[in-house]
């Protein structure tokens, strides 16, 4: 019998650091939450598969160059493409997983230390997408990414971007329940579950409505 029948499901985002393992956590997560009896619907920004999604990609793997603005626009577009089948399937029932989302958009394009990109700027075209109803943020340390075999290929895997990603997702620590990242695969899984138990209680029983950024 799914649990959510009659209430609107949940809104959890796994936010973190690139090699923080957010991938596999979200799938765990999603099985778990699927074996209690949830719908569940699983989503990651950024969408590479819409024509906006097209561009990020490109964008990312160093096909093409643009001005931090429009890819931080791009970024935020991408979300908005979703804003409507987010609201609807929660509306249903359905709960969502969402492998990184408007956190991820504000402190990416603030790390550029672009002059004219404040985190200000950056979280403006975000203001009024729906609200998770809880952020995971997946902390890692520099030297755990680098045994974990460095970063890849893509535009932001660097060192020195990630340490100033992860500083800025530290401004937003109110916002995030942070769980460290350097345990193992079941100790980090534990933790999330255990950091979201409550959000999905008063969401289940119909104690919160789905909000706005
Ligand atoms: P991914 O590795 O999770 O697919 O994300 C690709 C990269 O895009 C990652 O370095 C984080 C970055 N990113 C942004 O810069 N802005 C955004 O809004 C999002 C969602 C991701």
């Amino acid at each position: 019998e799914p649990k959510t029948i009659g209430q609107r499901g949940a809104f959890i985002v796994i936010e973190g650091l690139d090699r923080a393992g957010k991938t596999t956590q979200v799938k765990r997560l999603c099985d778990k939450l699927y074996s209690q009896g949830h719908n569940i619907k699983t989503l990651r920004f950024p969408d590479r598969t819409s024509p906006i999604g097209k561009m990020i990609d490109s964008y990312l793997q160093s096909q093409t160059e643009m001005d931090d603005h429009v890819i931080h626009l791009l970024f935020s577009a991408n979300r908005w493409e979703k804003a409507k089948w987010m609201e609807e399937t929660l509306k249903k029932g359905c709960t969502i997983v969402c492998d990184r989302y408007y956190h991820s958009g504000m402190v990416y394009s603030a790390a550029k230390h672009n002059p004219n990109l404040s985190l200000d700027w950056a979280r403006a075209p975000d203001v009024g997408l729906p609200k998770p109803d809880a952020v995971i943020f997946l902390d890692l340390e520099p030297e755990e990414a680098e045994k974990r075999g460095g970063y890849g290929d893509e535009k932001y895997e660097k060192k020195e971007m990630q340490q100033r990603v992860r500083e800025l997702f530290y401004t937003f620590e109110s916002d995030m329940k942070v769980v460290n990242a350097g345990e193992s695969l079941e100790i980090v899984g534990d933790h999330i579950l255990e950091k979201i138990e409550e959000t999905l209680k008063d969401v289940l029983e119909g104690r919160s409505r789905v909000g706005k950024f």
